[in-house]
């Protein structure tokens, strides 16, 4: 609908001549009327089979840049206020008389495309933009967007707390799949990744932490202080986070040279501190065996979400919602490679997420002396189903619904292909496929049939037929037949 009165308005502008555009405004007006043409105006989703909303269509984002201010509100029954600006970088992949970005909740106050204040409207998570010339295919622009309020909390499809979390001193922002949304504007789809800057004022005392590196903490002159970060590396937008509050924070570098940063509640500090000073350690670890780090800075936030929350890998700064154990953290670290560098194209994808981070659960075990893979294989096998009913229920890479993507299924039996696969090529092999892959996809997105693909030129001689088939696209429990050789 609101496209149409804009197209024929360019079209009278840019056709020369003038009988052939009296048709071409007649026919336009008629393709308006029954049913409209939408042609130049960007999608309201990219189309995920378990998101539809999520993402846009008709542009790519190459870089945000937030500038945030909060106040936490207080015990008198203030609200919190969020006052920001987003400014977007991205590029018109058609041309473009409006285009949409998600946000849910909050009041839009300004925007601007390319300095110039451009129309919008909302409905639902979707802000439409129309900017005051339709942007050409191929085209470079700036898209502003000024925004205040109380940043909304959302329940997941599965019934998890996600967006914005208000903590006793301040407040937790988590993404996965959809709770960006509910802090900034943007295409939040994990298959347009982005580079960053998040600056962050929040009232003297408070620290605020995001992804990346900390660039600059300064007074404001008026109480308060910015705290500014960067991530340079292609991030998805799920894996963006802030925290604000009073945080323990330590600074150190692990042997290699890259920074770490670690801000914890001070409630969760003794109850941290072990799990947290293995950091070095495992990240060195993930590393022998995932290859690389793919990111400039590592740490850990552990704060307490008012609401019960989840850890998550927010790039290369995962949030625990309270004290870890060492199996959650080494867990977050492997996401650092799968799912945050090597990013799934669609939400379908997410076993590819899940899969590697718990069977890095299960390596790590190994290491430690506890359960061998194969043990840990095995008895998810002959006794899965006592502790997770519905192990079986689907296919990894198939979830039935929404509110599935983060059900067993896609983590254990996610975590089962992977060792099938391991089964079937034997060790050397397996290490060489596992590094190989991240490193093929690094700092970009993959789809189960770019891994199946993957493992099967990696691996010649084998037959994977039934891995796919039966573990990773089969209904019900698959039959366990022994791998050759
Ligand atoms: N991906 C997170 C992890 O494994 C967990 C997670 C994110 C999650 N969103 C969720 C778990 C929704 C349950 C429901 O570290
Ligand atoms: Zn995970």
């Amino acid at each position: 609908m609101v496209s149409c009165p804009r197209r024929i308005a360019d079209v009278s502008r840019s056709v020369r001549s003038v009988p052939a555009a009296a048709a071409c405004l007649a026919l336009l007006l008629t393709a308006c009327s029954g049913g409209g043409d939408h042609s130049t105006g960007g999608a309201s989703g990219v189309g995920d089979p378990y998101f539809p909303k999520a993402g846009n269509g008709g542009y790519d984002v190459s870089h945000y840049g937030l500038t945030l201010a909060y106040a936490p509100g207080d015990s008198s029954g203030d609200s919190p206020l969020l006052t920001a600006t987003a400014a977007i970088t991205a590029r018109a992949e058609q041309e473009l008389s409006s285009f949409q970005l998600d946000l849910t909740g909050l009041d839009v106050t300004e925007v601007t495309v390319g300095g110039d204040r451009a129309r919008w409207s909302r409905t639902g998570q979707e802000l439409v933009v129309r900017p005051a010339d339709t942007l050409p295919k191929g085209e470079t622009f700036e898209v502003r967007v000024r925004y205040s309020g109380s940043p909304e909390t959302i329940t997941d499809p599965d019934g998890s707390k996600e967006g914005w979390l208000r903590t006793a001193d301040g407040a937790l922002a988590l993404g996965e799949p959809t709770g960006s949304m509910a802090w900034f504007p943007g295409n939040h789809h994990p298959g347009d990744k982005a580079s960053y800057d998040i600056a962050v004022t929040v009232p003297k005392g408070l620290t605020a932490v995001s992804n990346g590196e900390l660039r600059s903490e300064k007074p404001t002159g008026d109480g308060r202080t910015t705290f500014t970060w960067h991530t340079a590396e292609p991030m998805a937008s799920y894996a963006a986070t802030v925290a604000i509050g009073r945080y323990i924070v330590t600074r150190s570098a692990t042997e290699e040279g890259l920074p770490v940063y670690v801000a914890v509640d001070p409630s969760q500090t003794a109850a941290s501190r072990a799990v947290l000073a293995r950091l070095p350690e495992a990240m060195e670890w993930a590393e022998y065996n995932f290859g690389p780090y793919p990111f400039s800075s590592t740490g850990a936030i552990v704060d307490r979400p008012e609401d019960s929350a989840y850890a998550l890998e927010t790039q290369s700064r995962p949030v625990y919602p309270g004290a870890p154990d060492t199996v959650t953290l080494v867990h977050e670290l492997a996401h650092q490679w799968f799912g945050d560098s090597v990013t799934p194209k669609t939400w379908r994808d997410m076993w590819l997420n899940e899969g590697f981070a718990t069977y890095a659960e299960w390596l790590w075990t190994e290491d430690e002396g506890g359960a061998t893979a194969e043990q840990t294989f095995t008895d998810l096998y002959d006794n899965g189903e006592e502790e997770y009913e519905d192990l079986w229920e689907f296919p990894p890479a198939r979830p039935t619904t929404a509110a599935q993507i983060s059900a067993p299924p896609v983590y254990q039996r996610g975590a089962m292909v992977i060792h099938r696969i391991r089964q079937t090529v034997g060790d050397d092999a397996f290490y060489d496929i596992v590094q190989g892959w991240a490193a093929a996809h690094r700092h970009g997105n993959a789809s189960t049939d770019d891994f199946t693909a993957y493992v099967e030129r990696a691996a010649p001689d084998e037959d994977f037929t039934s891995i796919w088939s039966d573990w990773l696209y089969g209904s019900g429990k698959p039959e366990l037949t022994q791998p050759e050789g």
